[in-house]
């Protein structure tokens, strides 16, 4: 096979390369100063299959490399997700959850920012959840957890102690999993007859509309769309039964999936369809375009920070995000022209950036006195933070965005 292949996860088919990021870190490993050694690195080139359209990376990291027991993603950490993931959970209480005696199990449920709503409802529910520190927080809250991963094994445990589902609920996990045909299959032993699995994850749709190319990284081993997902479905007996588009990280769909013939399809999934087929969403050469775009805003975002630092400016990063890996190491920016990172997490502050080994430091140090300039890492959290750090704008100081493209705010 020609090294810009590799086989489809899901149908078999050819998938063929549209972009390659290069040798890149693990995103969500911050390093100690003495732990640079132990850096896992591999190529990030994402492509789609010819057969299924499914956009897909070419190679996979291992599991248990990314999710260990100090996964550092705390999904409690963001206000604006906490109050979205407790709409979320009061939604499918109102409706799906509504029944006799239900029962929901979250795949990748990290410290139970949604299961805790459905805790406190008094409903049945089981968190499935490989990263063993974020699965005890979410204990701790009272959450019944299972430290594990989810596929079909797992389901299947689940399902003789449990029962069935009434929802099999994901968010920002599923596009995770590359061994998706297992998670279909336990979705399969584990899902009540007129049950419902429910997940959402980033669009590609709105990446491609908004050059959001930084969330192409390890851990996001899909990229879907209704197409890709629907004709995921229906090889496992399943079909794609309503969609829902979402603003959070930058663009999402939720989508709902029942057992074939359970459920009528609303009409927003053939609007989806059409609208995926008009934007040639599945064409290979709508993804080539969207990987030279890619490349000009790299090009253009590390030659505006060399000509700031030229000029004597001081600029910083703010959101020692996984997606910043992407970025920072696909456009080559260093300690010498980004001195450190600024950020909420604890468990990220003291520690190095992937790759790069940009230093993180806390929010609170982004000043007074603060830099000329912050690189926004956490675009998708902007509303939020331009409110946390008025005092840096207040006081001069511009946020530099890099998606769609280079500006300065
Ligand atoms: N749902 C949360 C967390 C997303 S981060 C949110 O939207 O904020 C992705 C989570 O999926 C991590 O906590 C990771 O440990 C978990 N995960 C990864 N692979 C998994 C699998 N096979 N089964 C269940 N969870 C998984
Ligand atoms: P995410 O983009 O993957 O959700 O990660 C957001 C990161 O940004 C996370 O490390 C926390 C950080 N952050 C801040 O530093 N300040 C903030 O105000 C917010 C909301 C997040
Ligand atoms: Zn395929």
């Amino acid at each position: 096979m020609e090294p810009h292949e590799s086989t489809c996860r899901i149908c078999g088919g050819r998938v063929r390369e549209f972009f390659d990021f290069g040798r890149q870190p693990l995103s969500d490993f911050f390093p100690s100063p003495d732990q640079v050694d132990e850096e896992f690195f591999f190529r990030l080139a994402v492509g789609m299959c010819d057969a299924c359209t499914m956009v897909q990376l070419l190679e996979e990291v291992p599991r248990d490399r990314m999710f260990r027991h100090d996964y550092p993603y705390h999904s409690s950490g963001s206000q604006r997700m906490r109050e979205h993931f407790a709409d979320t959970a009061r939604s499918l209480l109102a409706g799906e959850l509504s029944g006799e005696d239900p029962f929901c199990v979250e795949i990748g449920s990290n410290d139970g920012v949604m299961l805790d709503v459905v805790r406190q409802a008094g409903v049945r529910h089981l968190g499935v959840e490989p990263s063993g520190g974020v699965a005890e927080l979410s204990r701790a809250k009272g959450i019944q957890v299972r430290t594990a991963f989810f596929e079909e094994a797992t389901a299947r445990e689940i399902a003789d102690e449990h029962g069935p589902a009434d929802v099999i609920y994901a968010a920002n996990t599923i596009c995770h999993i590359p061994y998706l045909d297992s998670v279909f299959r336990g979705v399969d032993a584990l899902l009540a007859k007129n049950g419902v699995f429910v997940f959402e994850d980033p669009y590609l749709g709105d990446i491609v509309a908004r050059n959001t190319f930084d969330q192409i990284y390890d851990e996001h081993f899909y990229l879907f769309t209704a197409r890709s997902v629907q004709t995921a479905a229906r090889r496992f007996g399943f079909e794609l039964v309503d969609v829902e588009r979402l603003p959070v990280h930058g663009g999402e769909v939720r989508y709902t999936i029942a057992r074939s013939g359970a459920r009528r399809p609303t009409a927003r999934v053939g609007e989806l369809l059409a609208e995926e087929a008009l934007g040639g969403l599945g064409d290979r050469g709508t993804l080539e375009k969207f990987g030279i775009r890619i490349r000009r805003v790299c090009d253009d975002l590390i030659a505006r920070l060399r000509e700031l630092h030229d000029r004597g400016f001081y600029v910083v990063g703010y959101g020692a995000t996984a997606k910043s890996a992407t970025v920072i190491n696909y456009a080559r920016i260093g300690p010498e022209l980004m001195p450190f990172v600024h950020d909420t997490t604890p468990a990220k502050v003291g520690c190095l950036l992937p790759g790069s080994h940009i230093p993180i430091r806390s929010a609170d140090e982004l000043g007074p006195p603060y830099p000329d300039y912050a690189v926004l890492f956490a675009w998708n959290h902007f509303e939020e933070i331009r409110v946390r750090e008025k005092e840096f704008t207040d006081r001069g100081g511009r946020w530099i965005l890099y998606v769609p493209e280079f500006r300065v705010v």
